[in-house]
């Protein structure tokens, strides 16, 4: 039997949902993948098999998706300690780096993931990379909207050695209606020929620049990572 995608993404949830107890705080991804486990825990909650969990939504899409599931919910800031976050991600490397946002939703996720004991990422085999940003997809970076295309123009330049282009996200053809993050910002998107080198001198450089609020690269914060695969699932552990 071939599975397609969608189900290697549920069977990678379902997997990672095994992982929530009872009374904990969870974090609650963006993403096709997550929203399989915030299904999963609703359905937990509502057999009686879960109790007392509250959620911190990623996204106010994941907010409105728990919402609408009845999961309780709250914020970080009554709960500045998450115990475990589940979310997907675009890429994956061999050290368990991610690369998320391609949803838009990465300031969020990196503040309420940074802020867990556990992170779990649920992926299907076709996120696995060697280097972050070899997948040729984008490198998503939020930034605010003042300056955004000349934030590019910098982002695009620090870059240079790796063929880097970027470009803003927008929701038309022409390129003039930008994408709006939950928090009123922009995304540039880095897309790179090449190898861009160490992560976490990327990461600095990227965040020197003003007018940058957050970039999608996720370094070191996983915990877990699922793979779902045709062969089955496995489960790394940094
Ligand atoms: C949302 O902004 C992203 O970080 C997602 O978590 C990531 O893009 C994975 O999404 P999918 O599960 O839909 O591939």
């Amino acid at each position: 039997v071939v599975l397609t995608q969608d189900e290697l993404k549920k069977i990678a949830a379902y997997k990672a949902v095994e992982y929530v107890e009872s009374n904990m705080v969870i974090g609650l991804g963006t993403g096709s993948t997550a929203k399989h486990a915030v299904d999963r825990i609703a359905e937990l909650l509502n057999q009686g098999k879960l109790h007392n969990i509250i959620g911190i939504p990623t996204s106010k899409k994941t907010y409105d998706q728990a919402v609408s599931l009845g999961i309780p919910l709250s914020d970080l800031n009554s709960h500045p300690v998450v115990d475990l976050s589940i979310d997907g991600a675009d890429e994956v490397d061999p050290f368990l780096n991610l690369v998320k946002g391609r949803g838009g939703s990465l300031l969020r996720e990196k503040m309420v993931e940074s802020s867990s004991k556990k992170f779990v990422v649920i992926v299907d085999e076709s996120k696995m990379v060697k280097h972050l940003g070899g997948s040729g997809l984008a490198m998503p970076v939020e930034v605010v909207p003042y300056g955004d295309l000349a934030v590019a123009k910098s982002l695009q330049a620090l870059f240079e050695d790796s063929g880097c282009v970027a470009k803003r996200r927008t929701l038309d053809l022409d390129g003039k209606v930008p994408f709006v993050t939950d928090n009123g910002n922009h995304i540039v998107e880095l897309f790179f020929k090449k190898d861009i080198g160490d992560l976490n001198t990327a990461s600095d450089k990227i965040l020197r620049i003003p007018g940058v609020v957050e970039h999608g690269m996720f370094l070191g914060l996983a915990t877990t990572v699922i793979v779902a695969g045709e062969l089955g699932v496995t489960v790394e552990n940094k």
